[in-house]
């Protein structure tokens, strides 16, 4: 099998790319990648010192496709993953739109002239943010906790929100974005007869993360933490009891590697998947506090735009179609985080700038 993975330097393609190049019949992997974000040239010559072939481009470039080789499956996990992207001057709506709609568009005609297959990293931030918000909640230890003793919206359970949950506007730039494509991608695998996987994941959390204040929590919050930087719980009060599940990308790879070798007609194309456990920023900086000692993290009850105060995602119709089994718990993915913010204890300031704006 050969695989491309665009975005193959950032966080999530980079963990893709090392655990498929280690499966049976996997023969090339191939990777595109403007590094745009922040510390990916990093992984650039880990990749190739793994065998792993990295060109440098955009997706936004038609050309930039043309040189690749043919190959049976895209992963698609270039984009700008931040939530609030698209909002300022540094990286505006347009631009957005260009890495991640036309990006995608572009990946898409790619697999419709070689017939690959097409995996789309989709997101949670594809679910309305207001039919989110209004989810009954209550706190528990510190975290926002799903209030089961109150009617739920169609769309979430216990297990958390599932593929059914409304995807009204506003869902945020980034999650229309991801939302348009998950329809292109759908439209042109059934025009064309080449498969389409959608996952819609939930933070994805592991060492390596290039995280900041607005996407990659987990990893970002431990980083500063360890390096004794400035902290925030903003909105909802300012106390942290908002709550994520976080996924860890080896987990995800494994139900990629399902999902390519899937025989026979699934029940659905698309999946929501999320992690093993939730959190609150509250219960994380405990955590942190255990391990590192004391640090104070500041109030800033001022709403952010698009936060949200609970996202657990339910996986379990993944689970049952193709036997898929999370191994990564969050303690293990914290863990994870904290070896590697003692091994680089200037992490963020290596990595952990904003997406860059042109380029
Ligand atoms: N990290 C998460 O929590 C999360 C959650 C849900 C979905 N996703 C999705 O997973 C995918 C990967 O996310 P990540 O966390 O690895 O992000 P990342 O920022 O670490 O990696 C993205 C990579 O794409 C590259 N890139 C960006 N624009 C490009 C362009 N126009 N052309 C070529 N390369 C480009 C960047 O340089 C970077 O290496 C994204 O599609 C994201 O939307 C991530």
């Amino acid at each position: 099998m050969k695989i491309l993975i665009t975005g193959i330097c950032g966080f999530v393609g980079s963990s893709l790319a090392a655990w498929f190049r280690q499966q049976p019949g996997v023969d090339r992997i191939v990777g595109l990648d403007s590094l745009l974000r922040p510390g990916s040239e990093r992984n650039v010559e880990v990749l190739r010192r793994a065998g792993i072939d990295v060109i440098r481009g955009d997706v936004r470039c038609a050309t930039d496709f043309e040189a690749l080789p043919r190959v049976d499956w895209v992963i698609d996990a270039a984009a700008n993953p931040c939530v609030l992207a698209g909002l300022s001057d540094v990286s505006g709506s347009r631009q957005l739109l260009e890495h991640n709609l036309l990006g995608s568009i572009n990946v898409l005609e790619f697999c419709r002239r070689h017939g690959a297959g097409f995996v789309l990293l989709s997101t949670s931030r594809v679910y309305s943010i207001s039919a989110l918000a209004g989810l009954p909640l209550i706190v528990q230890d510190g975290a926002f906790v799903l209030d089961e003793g109150r009617h739920l919206p169609e769309g979430v359970s216990s297990l958390g929100v599932n593929e059914g949950f409304p995807t009204a506007a506003p869902i945020s730039l980034y999650g229309s974005t991801k939302l348009a494509s998950e329809v292109l991608a759908l439209e042109y695998g059934s025009a064309f007869g080449f498969p389409v996987w959608i996952d819609r994941c939930g933070v994805m959390a592991g060492a390596g993360q290039f995280g900041t204040a607005g996407q990659g929590i987990f990893s970002y919050w431990i980083h500063a933490y360890a390096a004794r930087k400035s902290l925030q719980y903003i909105g909802f009060d300012g106390q942290g009891h908002q709550s994520r599940d976080a996924l860890h990308p080896l987990d995800l790879a494994t139900l990629l590697w399902k999902q390519m070798n899937y025989q026979g007609v699934p029940p659905t194309r698309l999946f929501t998947v999320g992690g093993g456990g939730v959190m609150s920023l509250n219960q994380l900086s405990a955590w942190c506090a255990k391990r590192l000692g004391e640090h104070a993290v500041a109030i800033n009850a001022i709403p952010r735009p698009y936060d949200i105060p609970w996202l657990a995602l339910d996986s379990s119709l993944s689970e049952s179609t193709f036997d898929w089994k999370k191994t990564k718990t969050i303690d293990f993915i914290l863990n994870e985080i904290l070896d590697h913010a003692r091994q680089y204890p200037d992490w963020l300031d290596l990595a952990g700038g904003a997406i860059r704006g042109g380029a």
